[in-house]
């Protein structure tokens, strides 16, 4: 998730997709912005001080559990697959699996080939003797694998509860679309955030130091930075929202007073209380989750959860093409 879009200070073309998307966001109602726009320089520290903080549970605990039972999943799926990581591995989740999967090739996908390039050089660095093999490309489509690993077994890993980040409609074409890539006797390492009390899931999307809200705050920001924005931030305010009936939390940017302002030269005002949606993170319950990856084409075959029930880690196989009626 973290892509370094632009340097602090450097002149760059603002992203045609980020202006057609923000434009699109503010004009309709509710008003809304895709969340893959938080993550320019500024926003992807921000994310990186997110996972370290006291309220944010995610990281650690898929962590430890990934610690505790790597072993188990590498008996399980069997040594000497090809690991495909969707996102390149930049956190400590990556190492950890590679230690104890003894994959004959690793192949992080991402879509920005710089970011890709770094991770990658910093594993190869860690793994010496392992076949790196980083593929530039977006995910969400699908992809055609270097032909090298073209015979050998895939175990797809995708950790960090981003496949909260989708609505389940396209939760399951991402997982279908993962099936498609991998092939035939593809695993999957997939990590889901739980459904659990809302005063804890509220405070790990509003923790106490303000570092999500400077996250969310921060779209605002880089909307004036990059779309020649008016946005007067300070009449913004970050809110985490427990919708329960789509069983997720929501991060919204709330206008506390009228608010008028242009983007590249297009004018909007925004009424106190109106909200501009900035995120959606789906939580799973365990019998949600293993439908979710039975309707992506996924067969789920282990479970694993720490000691609260906060987070887990799924293990799936890929369906065959042809199920049983
Ligand atoms: C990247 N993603 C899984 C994070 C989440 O928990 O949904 C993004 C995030 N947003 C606010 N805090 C963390």
């Amino acid at each position: 998730m973290l892509k370094p879009e632009i340097e602090d200070g450097e002149q760059t073309l603002a992203d045609p997709q980020f202006r057609a998307d923000v434009l699109a966001g503010l004009e309709r109602r509710p008003r809304a912005i895709p969340a893959r726009w938080f993550y320019d320089r500024r926003g992807s520290e921000l994310f990186e001080d997110i996972t370290a903080l006291r309220e944010y549970y995610p990281t650690r605990t898929e962590t430890a559990i990934l610690e505790r039972i790597c072993p188990e999943v590498a008996d399980i799926a069997g040594r000497g697959r090809a690991v495909v990581e969707f996102g390149s591995g930049s956190s400590v989740k990556t190492p950890v699996l590679l230690r104890c999967t003894a994959p004959s090739a690793y192949v992080p996908i991402d879509i920005s080939g710089d970011f890709l390039r770094e991770s990658s050089r910093v594993l190869s660095a860690a793994f010496p003797d392992l076949l790196v093999l980083p593929f530039e490309a977006d995910f969400m489509r699908p992809l055609t694998l270097p032909h090298t690993i073209a015979d050998t077994p895939k175990l797809g890993f995708f950790p960090g509860s981003t496949i909260g980040n989708m609505i389940p409609l396209m939760a399951v074409d991402l997982l279908r679309t993962m099936r498609a890539s991998l092939g035939e006797g593809a695993m999957l390492l997939v990590g889901m955030d739980r459904i659990k009390d809302e005063v804890t899931l509220v405070a790990a999307y509003d923790d106490e130091d303000g570092v999500t809200a400077a996250f969310n705050l921060n779209l605002l920001e880089r909307i004036n930075r990059e779309l020649d924005g008016t946005i007067p931030v300070d009449a913004f305010a970050h809110e985490a929202r427990w919708n329960d009936d789509r069983a997720r939390i929501e991060m919204h940017l709330v206008a506390t007073r009228d608010v008028a302002f242009t983007v590249d030269g297009r004018p909007f005002a925004i009424a106190a209380g109106e909200s501009i949606h900035t995120e959606n993170s789906h939580k799973y319950g365990s019998r949600d989750a293993r439908i979710l990856l039975r309707s992506g084409g996924w067969t789920p075959i282990h479970e694993w959860t720490d000691p609260d029930g906060l987070f887990a880690l799924y293990l799936a196989e890929a369906q065959a093409e042809r199920p049983a009626p």
